[in-house]
């Protein structure tokens, strides 16, 4: 028999509380890793330090201000049964505690590809003719980059750190608007449903999604194997969170046209060079049927968070993101127009903006 997770939850107000300390305790974690390696790299590689923008205490405020917005945000939609309120707390604890002393590990090698700004340190054995050039990369200087189980292992809580906490969180952003967007397809069978996941890493979104649509078919595509393995550990087990994983090109989806009722996208756009950026969506078009829900989630830019403009001009002196400055002045609004989206909307939750678009019924480009 299936038991019912609310049966060992609290009381709400205690749940939030709990919640609330959890956040609190991955914010003062990723703050703390961050300015221990800080000083651990300013004493053992200072040609590696990357010159960056003062953040004025004011701006650190406004950015505390907006995290618990967000968090606040996580716990209503949990309240009104967009996920469960477990979902929350889950996150696969055990593994990072086990993989946390080799993200220490890892670091002099992070700070040596600085130094000598190697971008393309990569391992021999892969065959770069199946991969776009633009993705031959070490971004964010990752060992690998992302082409081994190295680097897939490691790559959730490095997200988990680099946001204090709250990778998941802002991830969860898609959630309320892609089940809102299904809506369309009420008088179908949940079971009929197939959302695909685009860039899906490891596995994190389908996770998230699974929570919120049980029922739904669901497919995850991404360009490296190893991060397609590490999602399979954390997806598919005995509990039933059974998801197919493709590996394959954003920009030319191994799909039918019009098989999809609902598409996700999260934390891709930044990575791409422009032209890439818009094959992707354009690809995202075509695939999912007339009246289906795309939603895009990806940092937040400069026309809609102005405030945080030195913050989003850091980010790529400290790590190697190539395509981030020209994404950040982007405008994605118009890009999902010209694949021929409509009723496009965006929110920004912290660090992340999301935009829900629909592909029209009559489903012809304009
Ligand atoms: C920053 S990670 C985001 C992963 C995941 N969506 C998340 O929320 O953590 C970017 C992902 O995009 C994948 N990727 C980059 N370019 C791609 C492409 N052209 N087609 C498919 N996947 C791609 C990478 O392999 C990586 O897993």
């Amino acid at each position: 028999m299936v038991s019912n997770p609310k049966r060992f939850m609290a009381s709400p107000s205690l749940t939030k509380i709990a919640y609330q300390t959890l956040q609190g305790g991955k914010s003062l974690a990723g703050l703390a890793h961050k300015e221990l390696s800080t000083k651990l790299m300013e004493l053992l590689a200072p040609d590696a330090m990357p010159v960056t923008n003062p953040i004025p205490t004011e701006l650190m405020k406004d950015l505390r201000g907006s995290m618990v917005a967000l968090e606040n945000l996580d716990w209503e939609e949990a309240e009104q049964g967009v996920y469960p309120v477990t979902q929350l707390f889950k996150a696969p604890w055990m593994e990072w505690a086990a993989r946390y002393p080799l993200v220490w590990l890892d670091l002099p090698s992070t700070w040596e590809r600085r130094k000598r700004r190697r971008t393309r340190d990569l391992p021999n054995q892969i065959d770069p003719d199946i991969y776009p050039d633009y993705y031959l990369q070490n971004f964010h200087h990752q060992t690998d980059g992302y082409l081994s189980d190295h680097s897939a292992e490691l790559y959730d809580l490095q997200v988990e750190i680099l946001f204090n906490g709250t990778a998941d969180s802002m991830r969860r952003r898609i959630l309320a608007p892609l089940k809102r967007g299904l809506k369309r397809f009420r008088h179908r069978k949940e079971a009929s449903l197939r959302v695909l996941d685009v860039a899906t890493g490891t596995g994190s979104t389908l996770k998230q999604i699974r929570g919120a649509l049980p029922d739904i078919e669901l497919l995850g595509l991404d360009l490296s194997r190893a991060y397609l393995r590490q999602a399979s550990r954390y997806l598919n087990h005995r509990d039933g969170d059974l998801a197919q994983l493709i590996r394959g090109n954003a920009e030319q989806l191994p799909f039918a046209n019009e098989s999809m009722q609902g598409i996700t996208c999260v934390f891709l756009l930044h990575e791409l060079p422009w032209r890439a950026r818009q094959n992707v969506l354009d690809e995202c078009w075509r695939v999912l049927e007339s009246g289906g829900v795309f939603v895009l989630a990806d940092s937040i830019q400069i026309s809609d968070s102005p405030k945080f403009s030195s913050l989003l001009d850091n980010f790529p002196k400290i790590f190697h993101e190539p395509y981030y400055k020209d994404y950040i002045n982007d405008d994605i609004e118009k890009r999902l127009h010209s694949s021929g989206f409509t009723g496009v909307t965006a929110q920004s939750h912290f660090m992340t903006r999301v935009w829900t678009a629909t592909k029209p019924s009559e489903g012809k480009k304009s």
